[in-house]
């Protein structure tokens, strides 16, 4: 496979984004994490912030480039001309709303593929909102996030 994306909000990447852009780097030649810029979200990280995150704790991959994008997935699509769009898929709580996108998305672009990927069981329960949580009230987020993304939310939370 040529060129997929990989989108989300990544507010901020956790372990199990990372697994999942490296899975997915070993099947495609190319692999953009599209970091969603929206206004209306209240986001701890910048755009910015979350692209230099992902960059730096990437930057042992091959093939993987880091963007931020704004409106429709799908226009962001046909932009650079991608294959298919990559998404992690945790449990079943992920699939109601994973499924509604995925064909969402293919009726507004009939090219658009939708590939999920499963993650090893230690990433299966992480999420972004769980681990800065966590890091608020002093746990310790070690084994859940990069080291430049420990030091990122130690600062941004003040701890
Ligand atoms: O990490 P998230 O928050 O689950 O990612 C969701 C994301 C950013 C992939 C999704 O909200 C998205 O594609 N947003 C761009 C706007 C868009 O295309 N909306 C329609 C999706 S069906």
């Amino acid at each position: 496979m040529k060129t997929a994306i990989y989108p989300g909000s990544f507010d901020p990447v956790h372990n199990g984004h990372l697994e999942v852009i490296h899975r997915a780097s070993r099947l495609c030649d190319r692999v953009i994490v599209a970091v969603a810029h929206n206004e209306s979200k209240q986001e701890l990280f910048t755009s910015g912030e979350r692209v230099r995150l992902i960059q730096e704790s990437t930057q042992e991959m091959s093939g993987v480039e880091v963007v931020s994008f704004e409106g429709l997935l799908v226009n962001f699509f046909r932009t650079v001309k991608a294959d298919a769009v990559i998404r992690g898929l945790r449990a079943v709580s992920d699939f109601e709303y994973e499924f509604q996108m995925a064909l969402m998305n293919r009726s507004l672009e009939e090219n658009l593929e939708t590939i999920f990927m499963v993650p090893n069981q230690e990433n299966i329960y992480l999420s972004s909102r769980i681990v800065k949580e966590v890091a608020k009230l002093g746990g310790n987020i070690d084994g859940f996030v990069s080291p430049v993304v420990k030091e990122a939310l130690v600062e941004k939370l003040g701890l």
